[in-house]
């Protein structure tokens, strides 16, 4: 089993492997009740998870919401509630979220709220929950306003990446993943990069890849908790990303939103004259490597306007996080438009990018 410290005020493991979920019982040991919360197709999961609790002594019962973004609304949050006040849930008791980012989103955010904080573990279901979702602390729900507008830092008790769920993961969701890890390659560990470059698919190494992905998150938040300062670094990627969810009415994966996000990131940097060509194109040839979507044809203006109001934004500026060489994130703020319009231009375009070999010195 592979396991990561993520420091802070109330320091918690992330451990990743086959079978992470029986760590429940030791987790949870002397907590008198639980409630597992998780979506309809992973009730086998969620019923494995109970048996271990009450093997360990630990009063649970599962909870079901509904799959997907379905379950981050004001409404489930509120039947979650009744529900624990039905079972007595008190404070030195805990919650468990078993499922993707949603569910470990909602899951963490009725833990936080509930008599001002009881204790949760996160159990993920996806790659993006395993590297990102779930670690971390922050938890939400969705509202008209928008997505993850309401919500609260709430970090876990322990995360338990349980690789055996992703044997049943189909290849698209696997892949989208990867760009959150690849992501972390990009910004801090180059290694990441050397071993998708080994084997784009990720399945050979995805112990290590995760772990490693894993350091990178945990290394942020402990520094930043509360994003304001270096967790916005994770953020690479993902101001154009987020802006092609949205236009895409969240019909586009997250993580195939931000493999275009990288490559017009990279471009940007390399505008910027932050980033070789070569560096550039290497963002390009591994996501396209690994089956992610390098290209976006969509409306420029419209994406921008959706850019100045991402959650992200601090006023009306354009904030984008570039790189300075590989692994050195910086933020650019309000970039030269010919440069935003420029790197636009590289990721919408159907013809391919300039080769570096054809560049200008
Ligand atoms: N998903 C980025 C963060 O947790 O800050």
């Amino acid at each position: 089993m592979r396991r990561v410290t993520v420091a802070g005020d109330k320091p918690y493991e992330v451990v990743i492997g086959p079978g992470a979920t029986a760590e429940l019982g030791t987790v949870l040991a002397g907590t008198a009740r639980a409630v597992v919360v998780h979506a309809p197709p992973l009730a086998a999961v969620a019923g494995a998870a109970v048996e271990t609790l009450q093997t360990a002594g630990v009063a649970a019962e599962a909870l079901v919401v509904p799959d997907g973004e379905a379950a981050k609304t004001a409404d489930v949050a509120a039947g979650l509630w009744e529900e624990f006040g039905r079972l007595r849930l008190t404070r030195s008791d805990a919650v468990v979220g078993i499922g993707g980012g949603a569910v470990t989103d909602l899951a963490g955010f009725v833990a936080a709220t509930w008599t001002r904080g009881v204790r949760v573990v996160q159990v993920p279901t996806s790659v993006l929950g395993m590297v990102d979702a779930a670690v971390g602390g922050k938890t939400g729900i969705n509202t008209r306003a928008g997505k993850n507008l309401v919500g609260s830092f709430h970090p876990p008790t322990a995360v338990l990446a349980d690789t055996d769920v992703l044997a049943g993961l189909p290849d698209a969701e696997f892949r989208s993943g990867m760009a959150e890890v690849v992501k972390c390659g990009f910004i801090a560990d180059a290694v990441v990069l050397d071993l998708l470059e080994a084997d784009p698919s990720g399945r050979r190494d995805t112990e290590e890849l995760m772990e490693r992905a894993v350091r990178v998150k945990a290394d942020a938040v402990a520094e930043d908790l509360y994003d304001v300062g270096r967790r916005e670094f994770l953020n690479y990627g993902h101001t154009l990303g987020h802006a092609i969810e949205r236009v895409e009415d969240f019909r586009w994966r997250h993580g195939e939103a931000v493999a275009v996000g990288l490559v017009f990131a990279a471009e940007l940097g390399g505008q910027a004259g932050l980033l070789s060509r070569a560096e550039v194109d290497r963002h390009r040839s591994l996501l396209e490597a690994m089956g992610l979507p390098t290209r976006y044809a969509g409306d420029w203006a419209q994406l921008q306007s959706v850019m100045r109001v991402d959650k992200k934004a601090r006023g009306s500026s354009l904030r984008f996080v570039v790189l300075d060489g590989l692994g050195n994130p910086t933020i650019l703020t309000d970039p030269d438009q010919a440069w935003l319009d420029a790197a636009w231009a590289a990721v919408s375009s159907t013809h391919p990018a300039t080769p570096a070999s054809e560049e200008q010195p």
